[in-house]
């Protein structure tokens, strides 16, 4: 059973999840009209992961017999600037989704609810692979002022990233 506590952390993590998932989908679709398909795979892959995190959470929950809230999405960013400029953004936005796990994290070690904590530790870890994924791009795109190298960089992350239909 889930403390009220717990169960009021987790529903905001799951609204949380959806919410950053349709920001990458945001910025996907920006990528995609600027004609940069993999920047804009690359983003579609980290709205299909935090939409993932949703659902696997959500069946937790629906495990422990609750009930899950879901919320509306408002106010996603529609309009960027640029290529570094928009994962500068998703950087930021990722650091504070790390730090919004991090606290879940502290409520339900707080509750003592020891299932939980240990349902927790493969976002914790995975957050940590996230902000090195995309600290390494933002490093490669700073490093590079010149079209062919963002060129480059956007037919890579195309190839590895595997879209599936
Ligand atoms: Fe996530």
């Amino acid at each position: 059973m889930l403390s009220k506590r717990v169960k009021e952390v987790l529903n905001a993590q799951i609204n949380a999840e959806i919410w950053s998932a349709h920001f990458y989908l945001s910025m996907s679709l920006y990528f995609g009209g600027e004609g940069y398909r993999g920047f804009s795979r690359w983003m579609k892959k980290q709205y299909r992961e935090d939409m993932t995190h949703a659902m696997q959470m959500m069946d937790y929950m629906i495990e422990q017999g609750d009930r899950v809230i879901l919320q509306d999405i408002t106010g996603i960013p529609t309009v960027f600037e640029d290529i570094v400029t928009t994962f500068e953004q998703a950087l930021v936005h990722l650091v504070r989704i790390t730090d919004a796990i991090d606290t879940l994290a502290d409520v339900v070690e707080g509750e003592n609810d020891k299932a939980t904590r240990i349902f927790l530790d493969k976002y914790i870890l995975g957050q940590v692979l996230a902000e090195a994924r995309m600290n390494q791009i933002l490093t490669q795109l700073k490093r590079m002022n010149q079209e062919i190298g963002v060129y480059m960089l956007d037919k890579e992350l195309y190839e590895v990233c595997e879209i599936k239909r």
